[in-house]
């Protein structure tokens, strides 16, 4: 069990840095997700934890111990930092069976065959490939030969694990069962674990917290439910969902006391508990919600938005409405579309204890601290 903690950590390329300034601190046996689009800084991160690569700011932690310190210049050994890698492309030894492979970490460190015998046979068996130790790689399945890989890394009872995209090479539904399969086994052994993903569900299934990188810096760190529920900032609010958030430009208004969202087309009445937005005035700001929390009616309400219908699309159990409102776009994500066609004018109604109002100039949701 160990604490990771990674203190302003800086990897330059060139001109360009590669992480910017990244401050994590991963708890003990936390199952812990960097989630971004490619090229956002996931695996150089990984990599200056693994200590394969130097950074040239910041310092790393293992528990009270520094592993990496690039003012100090000290950098530990990869080998003695005792974390297990587990890449996107498993790097198992083709020439090796499966329980030569799952040994051979523990034959370099001169353990008794015996017990070689034992931890491989127990560990095989956790992972549901133990009758299949006698094969090679080439004679295993994408899914079977993940877990030959996963096993290799459990056997060495290393302080953390370290993976990138392991599971990108499955299929969609092997995933689904290799996902559970980690999470099940990250709960049994209690190690600390890195996780890289670019895949968002995956990050909000397996995650206890995420971070959100992009383009090197960290833009949130929340548990999955936080992150999607009150994004921090335009950025995550654009990344997180999918079909992603409406965010509609524009900027508030005050009239006889009362507080108005406004675009060209749109007077939208602020709910009373989001009043702080008036102080908002003058400035652009943006207002988000997800597609799932606006309902469509045929009746004019209060605080409704009208709106005609563009498309209309099945997405499996619900449907995706592309609506316009003058040059806005929106898309609402409804379950049952009998009442609606093409070209008809709805009324739309916002869920409004599901709204999120962000500056726009700083891309700041205006209720993250006070709601967290
Ligand atoms: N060895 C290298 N030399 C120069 N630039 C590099 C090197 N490795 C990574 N980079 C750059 O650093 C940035 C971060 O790369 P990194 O591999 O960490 O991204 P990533 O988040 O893992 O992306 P992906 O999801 O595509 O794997 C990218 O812009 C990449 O082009
Ligand atoms: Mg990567």
């Amino acid at each position: 069990m160990t604490n990771i903690r990674i203190s302003n950590l800086v990897k330059k390329y060139g001109e360009s840095n590669a992480v910017n300034n990244v401050d994590i601190d991963i708890k003990n046996s936390e199952l812990f997700i960097l989630l971004g689009p490619s090229g956002c800084g996931k695996t150089t991160t990984l990599l200056c934890i693994a200590g394969l690569i130097k950074p040239e700011e910041g310092e790393i932690w293992f528990d009270e111990q520094i592993v990496t310190s690039a003012e100090k210049n000290y950098y530990e050994r990869p080998q003695d930092r005792n974390v297990a890698m587990v890449f996107q492309d498993y790097a198992i030894y083709p020439h090796m069976t499966v329980f030569k492979n799952i040994a051979f970490p523990l034959e370099i460190k001169n353990m008794d065959k015996k017990e070689i015998e034992k931890l491989v046979h127990s560990t095989a068996k956790s992972l549901g490939i133990e009758e299949l130790l006698d094969r090679k790689p080439k004679q295993l399945s994408g899914g079977q030969r993940q877990r030959v890989a996963l096993a290799r890394a459990i056997v060495r009872e290393p302080n953390a694990f370290l993976m990138d995209e392991p599971l990108s090479n499955l299929d969609a539904k092997l995933r689904i069962f290799a996902r559970a399969e980690l999470k099940k086994l990250h709960r049994r052994l209690g190690i600390t674990t890195i996780y890289v993903t670019h895949d968002q569900i995956e990050a909000m299934s397996l995650g206890d917290r995420i971070a959100i990188l992009n383009k090197g810096e960290i833009e949130q760190i929340d548990k999955p439910q936080t992150i999607f529920d009150l994004p921090k900032n335009l950025f995550v609010a654009g990344f997180i969902g999918s079909p992603p958030m409406n965010l509609i430009d524009g900027s508030v208004k005050e009239e006889n006391g009362t507080v108005y969202f406004t675009t060209k087309k749109i007077n939208y009445k602020v709910p009373s508990e989001f009043s702080i937005v008036k102080e908002l005035k003058g400035k652009e700001i943006v207002l988000g919600i997800r597609p799932e929390d606006i309902k469509l009616s045929k009746n004019e309400s209060d605080n409704s938005i009208k709106a005609t219908i563009e498309i209309i699309e099945l997405t499996g159990r619900e449907f995706e409405v592309h609506l316009k409102v003058e040059e806005e776009r929106i898309i609402a994500l409804i379950r049952n579309i009998e009442n609606f066609k093409i070209n008809d004018v709805v009324n739309l109604i916002f869920d409004e204890e599901k709204l999120h109002f962000f500056n726009k100039e700083t891309g700041e949701n205006t209720y993250y601290e006070s709601r967290k």
